[in-house]
């Protein structure tokens, strides 16, 4: 799937930008500043592809990337804190709630998790609104060089215990480090799985 180029689409900032829904979609939530777009840059084998950024907030739409003609990889907005003014945080918000609640073609979203920090309230409102919309999503935890391994299983162990109480969860884990190259070849298999 990622053999090939992958490529900037558009990004969207309304409902009615998005792209047409006839394309195996996914898409990877998490809170901002935990390490989407680096994971996507990983993922594609190229550095700047998702623009990342050490401040929270920097993307702003929705970024859609083309794989292999026939999938859709989505960057998101993060939620939670975010280096912008409310106003236009509160829009985007709503945008991503609204995509994630709404996009036929979804078929899993990935929800970012800091190995450093575990499941926040702020990801099961998300995780609570996949279960709702029925969109089937799986837990990545992120920047797994930042913590030692008892920390990491500690992290892990709270993850797995939030995951069990939402139906939509998709049990198995990924645990990754853009930084380091760990998991994405894990993860690069589950979504050449997805159709
Ligand atoms: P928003 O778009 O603002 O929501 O952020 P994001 O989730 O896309 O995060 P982004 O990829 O921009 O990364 C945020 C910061 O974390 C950047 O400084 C990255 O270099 C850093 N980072 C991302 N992944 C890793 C990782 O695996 N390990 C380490 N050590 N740092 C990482
Ligand atoms: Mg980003």
């Amino acid at each position: 799937l990622f053999a090939g180029e992958t490529e900037f689409l558009k990004g969207v900032v309304a409902m009615d930008g998005l792209p047409p829904a006839d394309r195996t979609e996914i898409c990877f939530a998490g809170r901002s500043n935990v390490g989407k777009s680096s994971l996507i840059n990983a993922l594609t084998n190229r550095k700047g592809l998702a623009r990342a950024s050490n401040t929270p907030g920097r993307t702003q739409e929705i970024n859609f990337f083309t794989a292999a003609d026939s999938h859709y990889i989505v960057d998101l907005p993060g939620y939670g804190f975010a280096n912008a003014p409310l106003k236009v945080v509160e829009a985007w918000q709503r945008l991503l709630k609204a995509y994630l609640a709404g996009r036929q073609s979804l078929r899993r979203a990935f929800v970012l998790i800091d190995a450093r920090h575990g499941v926040k309230a702020v990801d099961e409102e998300i995780m609570t609104l996949l279960d709702r919309s029925a969109v089937t999503f799986q837990a990545v935890l992120t920047k797994a060089d930042k913590v030692k391994a008892a920390e990491r299983e500690k992290v892990l162990a709270q993850v797995r215990t939030k995951l069990s109480k939402h139906p939509a969860a998709y049990p198995e884990l990924i645990v990754t480090s853009s930084e380091k190259g760990w998991g994405i070849e894990d993860l690069r298999a589950v979504i050449a799985t997805l159709e």
